[in-house]
């Protein structure tokens, strides 16, 4: 609900309030963000009081008494008018000059919500407050849009800078401003590298800016953009928490300056890095859309608010809800090495588990047997596969399965036939020598002709294969790239952005139902962007159990399991050499969209019987490990325990994943308290080994909790114990009983 009460604006979700004001001076003053508040007659209560001049602040303007713009909260904010702070927009006329200073000048409020100019963004009902703001002096304006999204306590917002009578350079253009009066947060972000991807940081803010970035071309497993500021006592399950995201792909940027006054601002947008967009007169820019929400009930109250919108707003098409299939990826089985009768003969083990797709990852095109050559060659490589991938196709449908591809269309290898008939299509500094990242370069996507042969050979391939699934990959980041600029812009990362969104608009769109899972080395490009037109990535090529838990669960602060590609793959690790058991492994990755990663053909007959019950279990209850509500579990410190509950929505049926990490002999039971079940409903509480079973109410299960089982590291006889060795887990299933 958006409501202009006189010169105020307030938007209401179902549990937030987001209020703010039209100054005399025509600025925008927020004033609150925070828990539901009722609507009041006036709210000069929540003003900045200022009637005394501090003596080195610069007045915005003698007429309008004591205002000084660094003293405010604001929505927006320019340069050069006193506000010392990170500035949302920064541009430079042809003069020279930078001021900027926006004011109010008009404003709609309607229902549903408009496209933002080949950028991806959110969908379904909401409510939009459009506010335009004007410089008269620069002759430009700035319209924000606030998209109310009321039922998952989300609003999201953006804005348009578009130039008036004169040119000008935008050199930074966020897709959102929110300043809190007070500092004392802390802050947490997901970073990592390859294999490593989604690790928590954790600061305290101080005075200062603080910069979550990335400047890899991609959204990045660096820094990915989701961010969560809370107070300083909030934890989990309680303490005021906002979430903030960003809808985009590229180069993100997210600030938190805490200034002198101990003020916090929080900045989100594409990432000024070499950003540098040139606007004739008369034309625009559209950013990227934000996503912000808050919950008074710790960082789970945002997750579940952005588990949902994701849900319900971002992921789209004919696999949005839809339950996702068992998938057998040739990967870390083959590698480079395979041919047609060892792929059949995978696909056949693999169906007899129980699996309902098969995935030809990587080395299927041209002459590609290790990941020097042939990407940008998408022709079949007929040494490896003689009929084909349509007699391919063929022979899975026999079996039956169905088949999935793995494709990487925005590169190229030097060693390829595109390369060599269009070197300059590759993203390189001419006369310099180039950057290699794994062997293989950028396609200039910025460019039409690239994109049209692109979408043209893709399609190809996909429409002989007919391929029911497709992995989209994406293996290295960008280096060298500011002379290819057609329009030297120096916008080339956001240009190319653009391009990658142009190429999965017109190559998912091609194919409406084929699954798509996007990937770049596992989680390199992991965002809300990519998950517009993919509804599933790839979260990260470590698909060790033990570190699979860790990565799951903080990759869940922002993203529900739906999204999450998690595999169960061969022992020792790839990426670890580590060894758990089949159990824990399935355990981890059956809390996202599952999958096997190792050669099933070769599965022993305890490991194949393990498999398919495996699968069995998962398919009974896909929809609810993927789209149930899941809930971080608390341990106290206690052997490394970790864990979580998914919940179906009518709450007649839970999973818990128990995971502990090292074996500490002679411990007291673990205890462990559960979340989400309806208080006055009997469940039977079982270990899917069924040594443990309890029947108990919700209330009793979430309150006081289960004293599991003695833990003991091996088999030793006993009925009645836990048998967990180091890195391991057990599920637990969790059936409401009638009545
Ligand atoms: C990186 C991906 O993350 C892997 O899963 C695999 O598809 C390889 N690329 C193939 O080159």
């Amino acid at each position: 609900m958006i409501k202009k009460q006189n010169d105020i604006f307030k938007l209401d979700t179902k549990n937030t309030s987001y209020i703010f004001r039209v100054m005399n001076t025509g600025h925008l003053e927020q004033l609150y963000y925070g828990a539901f508040v009722s609507d009041n007659d006036g709210y000069d209560a929540l003003y900045e009081k200022s009637e005394v001049e501090y003596a080195n602040s610069v007045l915005y303007c003698k007429d309008s008494g004591v205002v000084s713009l660094e003293q405010l909260c604001l929505e927006i904010s320019g340069v050069g008018r006193g506000d010392f702070r990170e500035a949302a927009v920064d541009l430079t006329l042809d003069d020279g000059s930078y001021v900027t200073d926006f004011v109010f000048n008009s404003y709609k409020i309607y229902d549903g919500k408009r496209e933002i100019n080949g950028l991806p963004s959110s969908f379904g009902d909401c409510t939009t407050l459009e506010i335009q703001l004007e410089d008269t002096v620069i002759d430009a304006k700035l319209t924000l849009f606030y998209h109310v999204f009321e039922a998952c306590d989300i609003i999201t917002r953006h804005m348009t800078v578009t130039a008036g009578g004169k040119t000008l350079t935008l050199t930074r253009a966020m897709s959102a401003m929110m300043d809190f009066p007070r500092g004392n947060f802390k802050l947490m972000t997901l970073c990592g590298t390859w294999a490593d991807e989604m690790q928590k940081n954790e600061i305290e803010l101080k005075r200062g800016v603080f910069c979550n970035d990335s400047k890899l071309g991609v959204s990045s497993n660096q820094h990915n953009p989701f961010m969560l500021l809370s107070d300083k006592n909030a934890s989990e399950k309680s303490g005021d928490c906002y979430g903030f995201n960003l809808v985009y792909s590229g180069n993100h940027c997210e600030m938190a300056e805490v200034s002198a006054q101990n003020r916090t601002r929080v900045l989100l947008g594409i990432n000024p890095f070499h950003f540098s967009h040139r606007l004739n007169s008369g034309e625009s820019f559209e950013t990227p859309e934000a996503v912000m929400t808050f919950s008074s009930c710790g960082s789970e109250g945002v997750s579940h608010a952005f588990h949902k919108f994701i849900r319900e707003h971002i992921v789209r098409g004919a696999w949005a809800k839809k339950q996702r299939p068992v998938l057998v990826n040739s990967w870390e089985a083959n590698y480079f090495d395979f041919d047609e009768e060892k792929l059949v003969a995978q696909a056949k083990a693999a169906a007899a588990l129980g699996a309902e797709l098969y995935v030809l990852d990587d080395g299927w095109f041209g002459k590609r047997n290790d990941d020097k050559s042939s990407l940008g060659d998408w022709f079949v490589n007929l040494e490896k596969l003689p009929n084909g991938l349509d007699g391919l196709q063929r022979r899975f449908a026999e079996i039956p399965i169905k088949l999935g591809l793995w494709i990487e269309p925005e590169m190229v290898s030097v060693d390829s036939e595109l390369y060599k008939l269009h070197p300059d299509w590759a993203v390189a500094v001419r006369g310099s020598h180039f950057t290699m990242g794994r062997n293989q370069l950028l396609l200039d996507i910025t460019r039409g002709e690239v994109r049209d042969y692109i979408v043209d050979v893709i399609t190809n391939a996909l429409k002989t294969s007919r391929a029911s699934y497709i992995k989209w990959d994406m293996n290295r980041n960008i280096a060298e790239v500011f002379w290819l600029c057609e329009e030297h812009n120096s916008d080339f990362y956001h240009r190319y952005t653009l391009g990658f969104y142009d190429l999965m608009r017109r190559i998912t769109g091609a194919f409406p139902d084929v699954l798509f899972e996007g990937c770049s080395a596992g989680g390199n490009r992991f965002d809300l962007g990519v998950l517009c037109y993919m509804p599933q990535i790839w979260l990260s090529d470590n698909t060790d159990a033990h570190r699979r838990a860790a990565l799951q669960q903080n990759a869940s602060m922002c993203y529900p399991q739906s999204v999450m590609g998690a595999h169960v793959s061969a022992c020792p690790c790839h990426q670890t050499g580590r060894t758990t058991s089949l159990e824990t492994r399935f355990a981890v990755a059956c809390s996202g969209v599952l999958g096997y990663e190792l050669d099933v053909a070769s599965l022993d007959n305890a490991q194949r019987e393990a498999v398919s019950q495996q699968i069995r279990f998962y398919k009974e209850n896909a929809n609810l490990l993927q789209f149930g509500t899941i809930y971080p579990l608390s341990f106290e410190e206690f052997d490394g325990a970790q864990g979580w509950i998914i919940v179906a929505p009518n709450k007649e049926k839970a999973i818990v994943m128990l995971y502990q990490s090292t074996f500490v002999a002679n411990r007291r039971s673990l205890v462990m308290r559960l979340e989400g079940l309806a208080k006055d409903k009997k469940y039977r509480f079982e270990s899917i080994d069924k040594r443990e079973t309890h029947t108990a109410t919700g209330d009793l299960l979430c309150r006081a909790g289960v004293r599991l089982n003695q833990r003991v590291m091996l088999e030793n006889g006993e009925e009645k114990v836990r048998v967990m060795g180091d890195y391991s887990a057990l599920l637990y299933e969790i059936t409401q009983m009638q009545p």
